[in-house]
Order: C-alpha cells, then structure tokens, then sequence
C-alpha cells in the first residue's frame, strides 16, 4: 500500500523570513498526518527550514538541482548540497523550467531562460538517487498538445528520456507527478476521471519499463490547481497517490487542508 504524499512547491515566493513564519504556522497544524507531506521552499529559505522542521514529520524539498557535484556552474546548487541542507526529496522537470515553457518574452524577443530538457532531467535524477533524495519527476503536456490528442505520447516520451540507462533498483524512492501544464495555475483543473486515466497509464509505462516493484511503490502525484475543495476526490483516485501543490500550498490552513485529505 502506497502511502499518499503531499508536496507544496512554493516556487519563487516568500523570503527567508516570511518561510521560516509560514512554517511557523504551518507545524503545529501538520503534526501526525496520515499522508506523508513535505514543503520545497527556496533555496535561500532552505536552512531556516531545516531548523523549523527538526521535530516536525513535514519533510524538506528543493525545487531544482545541478546534476554535478561541484564546480563552474555559476549560479547553480549540487544535490550534495541540498542532502547537507536536509534536503529528502527536490523536484526536477517541472513545466516552468522546461525550456520549450521557460521563456522570457519581451517586444523584441524570446529567451529560453531555464532550458531545461528531457536530457537534462535525466542526468539530474541519476545525481538525485546517487545522493539518496527523491526526485519528483513532473511530466505533463501542453493544451495544444492535449487538443491534438498527444497527451499520452508526450507522457511517454518524457518518461523515456528522463529514465534513459536508469535501473529498476536503483527507483527505490522515486516520485513522478502529473502536471497538464494547462492546469497550473491558471484555477483549471484536470477532472479527476481523466487525471486518474493520466496516472493510471503513467503507472502502466512503469510497469512496462521498470517492472512490478517499481509500478507498485511509485507514487505518481496530480499537480495543477489543486485545492482544498478538490483535493478529496483527487486522492482518492487508486492511481493519484497525492499532490504537487503550488498556490494552494502558500496558505498554510489551506495546505494543512489538503494534507488532511487523504
Ligand atoms: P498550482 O501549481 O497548484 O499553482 O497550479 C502546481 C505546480 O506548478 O506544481
């Protein structure tokens, strides 16, 4: 039996100052949960986290990593420094750092600014599994895509490059999580039978890939608008085994909600 996890993804917001407040309020409401739940915060924010979070069951999560271990990468942060950070699990891929949506508009022109592609992904999560922090891999397709009925050969083809000459054993702590990129934030949400469908072939494609052990311990996780008022019936899908919150997670009675859910 999976035991369902939740994860808030504060993404940009909140200084150091104003997450060590928010984690403040946010422990003593999250204090025996019955999924397992965990908060990634800036990087800035990451070592006042880990202090707050010393006797509390909410675990720490980092929003990005570099796949090497040290050296010029200007700007960067290696996954053996978020371990030293008590970082437990870090997201990788998710649609806002994916180059094809990480552009930077201006009048004049358009900058990739995070480049992040299905190569990239997979050399982060082999750093990730070498340094024994789950990587929370998101996939997910784009509206045109899903009108051009695409979805699940987007999905896949995500899955492939990111798992590319990775071994089932080495999946002992690995997390994927749906997120249409058309649902983040934008307060439209994936209707629960078709996110349970999504999942449910994810989990399909891991059993094809990696085999029984890995299909069955995965936990693949629904992302993209969720909130207290959805979240119930989202989790109690058998294949969407939680939730990658953004907005919702920067609330804290909100997101203690949510916690609750399940
Ligand atoms: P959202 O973001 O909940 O604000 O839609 C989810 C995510 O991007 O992980």
């Amino acid at each position: 039996m999976r035991r369902k996890l939740v994860i808030g993804n504060w993404k940009m917001n909140l200084t150091p100052t104003e997450a060590s407040a928010m984690i403040e309020r946010l422990v003593p409401a999250i204090t025996q949960p019955k999924a397992d739940v965990a908060i990634c915060p800036s990087f800035v924010a990451l070592l006042r986290a880990k202090k707050l979070l010393e006797r509390s069951p909410i675990k720490l999560g980092a929003q990005d990593v570099h796949w090497s271990e040290s050296g010029a990468f200007t700007g960067s942060v290696s996954p053996n420094m978020l371990k030293d950070a008590g970082v437990s699990l870090c997201i990788v891929g998710h649609s806002e750092t994916r180059g094809r949506f990480g552009k930077l508009e201006t009048p004049e022109f358009t900058v990739p600014y995070f480049a992040e592609s299905d190569q990239t992904v997979n050399l982060k999560i082999k750093a990730l599994l070498y340094c024994s922090i789950a990587p929370v891999l998101c996939v997910g397709e784009t509206l045109a895509e899903r009108e051009d009925g695409k979805t699940d050969e987007v999905i896949a083809k995500q899955l492939d490059g990111a798992l590319e000459g990775i071994d089932a054993e080495e999946l002992q702590d690995f997390v994927v999580a749906y997120e249409p990129v058309w649902a983040i934030g934008t307060g439209k949400v994936c209707d629960t039978p078709e996110a349970e469908r999504v999942c449910a072939t994810i989990r399909d494609y891991l059993r094809t890939a990696c085999g029984n052990d890995v299909a069955d311990r995965t936990r693949i996780l629904y992302g993209g608008s969720v909130k207290a008022a959805n979240a119930k019936e989202l989790f109690a899908q058998p294949n969407i085994d939680g939730g990658l919150v953004g907005g919702a997670s920067l609330n804290p009675q909100e997101f203690a909600q949510i916690a609750a859910s399940v």
